[in-house]
């Protein structure tokens, strides 16, 4: 099973993250943890590349080929090989994110980068979409905070410095692209307490499973 989960920045992806994958252990079941960019081992030269505040004169195309690049080395080396192990695959954004970010951030055609996206995940698209909703101000201030504690300011923050008007794009933009692909992505509310949250993403990965063994 492969689920993938996206969000603005400062959603709480990662302790929801952590929480699925305890979920599912208990449940006897093996989980592979992951993430984009970064997910594989040129993947984390990737990241660098693409998060840190210098590399502020990225053109988009650069930055999704980058992206792009990312992403098929994850698939080839890491996700595809986990999946035929049996293994439950979780990760922190993948193909959406391009879709989202290049798209509907930075104004790519988001037909286009369908169909790059296509060549990259090479028929591997997630079983699950879990989008985690938050107002992008709360989201930003979680965010920020975080990079400055662990001191990552310069190296991951990159898209933490866009404008406001940024973040209110990216987060309009999950909630249309959702609508457009119901079957797969569904949407958390992710401004409530960790408990209710993780609550209404178990619910939405158990429904998957019910309609799945159906
Ligand atoms: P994160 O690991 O802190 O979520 O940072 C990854 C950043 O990269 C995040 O701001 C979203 C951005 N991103 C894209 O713009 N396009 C993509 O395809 C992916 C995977 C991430």
């Amino acid at each position: 099973m492969f689920i993938t989960f996206e969000g603005i920045e400062g959603t709480g992806k990662t302790t929801q993250i952590t929480r699925v994958k305890e979920y599912f252990e208990a449940q006897g079941r093996e989980v592979f943890l992951t993430l984009e960019p970064g997910g594989s081992r040129v993947g984390q030269e990737l990241r660098k590349m693409l998060l840190h505040v210098d590399n502020k004169d990225l053109t988009p195309i650069t930055e999704l080929f980058l992206y792009l690049a990312d992403r098929a080395q994850h698939i080839a080396q890491v996700i595809r090989p986990e999946i035929e192990a049996g293994k439950v695959v979780l990760c922190d954004r993948f193909a959406d994110s391009t879709i989202v970010y290049q798209g509907y951030g930075r104004g790519l055609d988001t037909k286009v980068l369908q169909q790059l996206n296509e060549v990259a995940v090479d028929g591997l698209w997630p079983d699950l979409t879990i989008v985690l909703d938050i107002d992008p101000e709360i989201g930003l201030k979680r965010a920020t905070l975080r990079n400055l504690e662990e001191g990552k300011a310069k190296e991951e923050g990159r898209f933490e410095a866009e404008h406001i008007s940024f973040h209110n794009r990216i987060r309009e933009g999950y909630l249309t692209w959702a609508a457009l692909n119901r079957d797969r992505i569904k949407i958390a509310n992710a401004g409530a307490t960790p408990d209710e949250v993780f609550d209404r993403i178990k619910s939405i990965i158990e429904n998957n499973l019910t309609q799945q063994s159906k």
